[in-house]
């Protein structure tokens, strides 16, 4: 029975302990990338046809020939706000269309007007504080901040546009029919250039020319017979290609960058590596898999086309807007060894100068590519939030702690969880419920057996002001009287197959399954009114969700995961959807979540792929990884890695999901998840059982200090998320974002900043009784949060490491906010009053800030919300409205004040306010510098000046 083979295959996933490397693709098995990856540097094939070019105030386009073949392809620049250019190129008469990835930009990018200088062959535009250099022939792209150049594109003219073309047709053959007809496809859809709207007749200016013009030149088909490139088998699959070749590749340079970051996601190291000659290029094409390698450029199960470039002089990022498989080769240089060298020499910078090549390529799609011209590390984050969104301003809940593992077995188990940690007094926020709370792993239902009364258990839960989560994966199951696939066959809303009509089946947790299309707004629309309570029976406004295997993963499909030939809305391939499919079932998700509260709560989402834009709906975590000291190590470097790339809101499994971690391990593993942004304990349904209590008397609380400490700085983690939701920078930092200029930081992978206050180094390796920290900044002074001991900056520090430290420092020069009575779960501490902890820097100086609102609601977006400033000069400490709008009305008010690197006590302390003035107790603790002050007592939205005579 075909059941019996699926659980094989379930056994064969669950059982292995290491990635099976042969499901998935190497470069030379996936025939693009092998195409691509062969081409050498050279001079490149395409040029401009200078009597073609259209300028505008802010945008140039233009016909590209390849003179190979003479294909003809339309090149736009433009000059966006904000330091940004976008690059399209198109072909100019494409067979079929070409898909332009929908979804991901928050709106259409505001252009920004340029000066445009005429050169010899090209020209010059000013825009913001940058220039595009824009060379004929060939045709390449040169990016200048500050006279330097940042940015090359097509320098080594890897340039290439697989033109759509007609299959020859072997003689005996019959003729193919025209495969023109891509009903369906919206112009809005298909990527193709669009006339410019600012364009005017008064603005073209008049380029002359000598070449001919070879636009009328046929497009000829020569070396379109190669192997793979009019189908292609993996294993036992096959993909029938229908379009034939269509790959898109292009290279950038970093002149005067030694190091580039992003790109997740990768088990691999922050500070990306030179892959050519080495390895296969990094791969981003979302993928299943589980119990990953590590230190490889494998693909994972989420995709990022971004990459930001960080040098002393500048950070600038590139943002290569493809939902195709994609991959990018990284190659280090000095200027002189490329072809950059003529243009360099003309403006500045000896040959001698470092450089990072890169080369990127996408099996379809058209080149849609933004590049952000910093200069600073913030300036990138923001310009490509203005793209792609920024980060939710999550419920705080999601940011507490949460328990799950593979599974909670029926209500009473979860019951007892929920007990459990008010009696070992462990905070805990959330409950996690897997796949076998299902009746037979069909989503939106319950097993009955196990669950027989679950909004009662989800009502228990939420009594202790907890919440809960349940998984709902993207695959449905084929079960004739199961009303989601009913509707789902009905309405058509599931992905087809290749033929466009019937509907896609495959293998996975329910067994045999299809997949709803959520590239579909209709779909996604319907998706979301699931969600109503009436609809999802069983659930209340307390129950969150968790999308998983949405790479999609298909047991039984190419690489565990879709076959590319399947068709989505619009008739669009999976090959050009792939990696956004990910993002729009967590989209459709929150949807769903808001719609059913009537438009007033917050939604929280899980997922487990993603693409650029994932951000806006909610929180990723690494997958599945192993509990082992080299999983929890490389941790740190990938959640770096997708903060650096727009999406904070991460996590890794804690303790690690398959196998059993050994108890410090697992204590380690606690210590850096509360410092993850994402904080979730997991493991599979193999592993033994996990709670917290079920470890020795000592080992459980050192894990519960790991936890009450994060409670305890949920106010810090809050504003940061909010920071983040306002300005795109990363919740937690490598140390290059805020230390831009300290060279020694560039490959630091192992500490970072929550924030810009907090500095962590978590231990993650064993037996470990001391580590070094590297403390950042010239006159600089880090304070250890725990002793108070100071360290001075830019410097290593010793510190000893016992069991029970976690080696966290504030910045001497901030202001944290805390919480410091932990209660059961966060949202039992909304109205709780605040510590400030102010740490001096040399100058006696410090400042801070502190978001606050109701923790759930989206009533922030109406103003009920406060941002409070705090400055600390000249003896006084002052709290000011940080934004007028704000108008939330809090009950919270400040319990305590702690100033740390106080080097004489005050005689005494007074408060200042709209209440009158009087004096606080305080106690001064000589030997650490340290005063802490006793009970302020004023609301934390009032205005106030403590001043310490
Ligand atoms: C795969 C996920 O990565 C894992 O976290 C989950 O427990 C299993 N699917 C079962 O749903």
């Amino acid at each position: 029975m075909m059941w019996e083979r699926w659980w094989l295959l379930v056994a064969l996933f669950v059982g292995c302990h290491a990635v099976d490397r042969s499901n998935f693709k190497t470069c030379d098995q996936s025939t693009f990338c092998k195409r691509n990856r062969a081409l050498e540097p050279g001079e490149s094939q395409y040029h401009v046809l200078p009597d073609t070019v259209v300028l505008s105030d802010s945008s140039v386009t233009m016909d590209v020939i390849n003179k190979q073949n003479d294909v003809l392809f339309t090149a736009e620049i433009h000059a966006l706000e904000d330091n940004t250019a976008r690059i399209r190129i198109n072909e100019k008469s494409p067979l079929h269309p070409r898909y332009g990835v929908q979804g991901v930009l928050i709106g259409e990018p505001k252009a920004d007007n340029w000066k445009v200088q005429r050169s010899s062959d090209g020209f010059q535009a000013v825009f913001g504080n940058s220039t595009a250099v824009i060379t004929f022939s060939p045709f390449r792209v040169d990016f200048l901040v500050n006279n330097e150049v940042a940015v090359s594109v097509n320098n080594r003219g890897l340039l290439n546009i697989e033109h759509y073309r007609n299959k020859k047709v072997k003689e005996e053959q019959k003729p193919e029919e025209e495969e023109a007809d891509q009903e369906g496809k919206e112009e809005e859809d298909t990527g193709n250039q669009e006339e410019d709207p600012n364009k005017e007749e008064g603005d073209i200016e008049d380029f002359e020319d000598d070449e001919e013009d070879e636009m009328d030149s046929p497009p000829t088909d020569d070396g379109d017979d190669e192997a793979g490139m009019w189908e292609e088998t993996f294993k036992t699959h096959h993909d029938s290609k229908p379009y034939g070749p269509s790959s898109v590749g292009l290279d950038v340079s970093f002149p005067g960058s030694e190091h580039v970051y992003g790109i997740p996601e990768h088990a691999d190291s922050l500070a990306l590596k030179v892959t050519k000659g080495s390895t296969d290029p990094y791969r981003l094409y979302n993928l299943d898999v589980f119990e990953y390698e590590l230190n490889n450029p494998m693909a994972l199960y989420g995709s990022i086309p971004y990459m930001v470039s960080h040098s002393a002089a500048k950070t600038v990022g590139v943002f290569w807007l493809n939902s195709a498989e994609t991959w990018i080769d990284i190659t280090s240089a000095t200027a002189g060894q490329t072809m950059l060298t003529k243009l360099m020499s003309f403006f500045k910078s000896a040959e001698d100068t470092p450089q990072v090549d890169t080369h990127w390529f996408s099996e379809s799609g058209i080149i849609d590519m933004f590049v952000m011209l910093g200069p600073s590390p913030r300036s990138v984050f923001r310009q490509y939030s203005r793209l792609a969104g920024s980060t939710m301003l999550p419920p705080l809940f999601s940011i507490a702690y949460h328990q799950s593992r593979w599974n909670y077995n029926d209500q009473e188990d979860v019951n007892n969880v929920n007990a459990g940690f008010d009696q070992y007094d462990f905070p805990m926020d959330v409950i996690w419920l897997d796949i076998e709370h299902t009746d037979g792993k069909k989503y939106f239902t319950w097993d009955s057996g196990k669950f027989p009364a679950s909004i009662d258990m989800i009502n228990g839960v939420a009594a202790k002001g907890r919440k809960m989560i349940t998984i709902i994966d993207p695959h449905i199951k084929r079960e004739s009287n199961y009303r989601i696939h009913q509707e789902a066959e009905a309405q058509e809303l599931y992905v087809k197959k290749a033929d466009k009509t019937s509907i896609y089946e495959g293998w996975c947790w329910p067994g045999s399954s299809s997949w709803i299309d959520f590239t579909n707004p209709d779909i996604r629309k319907w998706w979301a009114e699931q969600f109503a309570l009436d609809k999802y029976q069983g659930s209340t406004l307390d129950l969150f969700t968790w999308n998983d295997m949405n790479e999609p993963s298909v047991f039984n499909g190419p690489e565990i995961s879709m076959h590319k030939d399947a068709t989505h809305y619009g008739g669009w391939e999976h090959r050009d959807v792939h990696n956004i499919y990910g993002m729009f079932q967590p989209q459709a998700t929150c949807e769903g979540q808001v719609m059913r509260s009537g438009g007033k709560e917050r939604p929280f989402v899980l997922s487990r792929a993603f693409f650029a834009g994932s951000q806006r709906y909610g929180a990723i975590w690494t997958g599945d990884n192993t509990a082992t000291w080299d999983h929890l190590k490389i941790s740190i470097p990938m959640i770096l890695s997708i903060n650096v790339a727009g999406l904070p809101f991460a996590g890794a499994d804690v303790g690690g999901f398959f196998q059993n971690p050994e108890v410090d391990l697992l204590v380690r593993w606690y210590q850096a998840g509360a410092f993850y942004p994402f904080f979730r304990a997991h493991a599979h349904v193999d592993t033994k059982r996990r709670e917290p209590w079920l470890y020795d008397d000592d080992k459980l609380a050192i894990m519960r200090d790991a936890v009450r400490m994060r409670y305890q700085l949920l106010p810090l983690w809050y504003t940061v998320f909010w920071e983040s939701s306002v300005t795109g920078a990363p919740v937690v930092r490598p140390l290059w974002v805020e230390y831009p200029k300290d060279q020694n930081t560039y490959p630091m992978e192992d500490q970072f900043l929550l924030g810009n206050s907090l500095l962590v180094k978590p231990v993650t390796e064993q037996h470990t009784s001391s580590v070094n920290v590297y403390m950042p900044g010239t006159n600089a002074v880090w304070y250890d949060v725990q002793t108070y001991e100071a360290y001075p900056g830019y410097r290593w520090a010793s510190i000893a490491t016992p069991l029970s430290k976690i080696p966290v420092f504030q910045r001497g020069g901030s202001i944290v906010p805390k919480k410091m009575r932990v209660r059961r779960a966060s949202s039992l501490m909304v109205n709780d009053p605040y510590t400030l902890v102010v740490a001096l820097d040399n100058k006696g100086k410090a400042k801070g800030q502190l978001y606050s609102d109701d923790g759930h609601s989206l009533d922030y977006k109406q103003g009920q919300y406060l941002v409070r400033d705090f400055q600390f000069a000249n003896k006084k400490l002052t709290s000011s409205s940080g934004d007028p709008n704000g108008i939330y009305k809090t009950k919270e008010w400040l319990e305590r004040v702690i100033v740390i690197g106080m080097n004489v006590s005050p005689a005494s302390i007074t408060i200042s306010s709209d209440e009158g003035e009087k004096n606080l107790r305080f106690k001064y603790d000589a030997p650490k510098k340290v005063v802490e002050v006793k009970k302020p007592g004023l609301n934390i939205s009032k205005d106030f000046v403590i001043t310490f005579s």
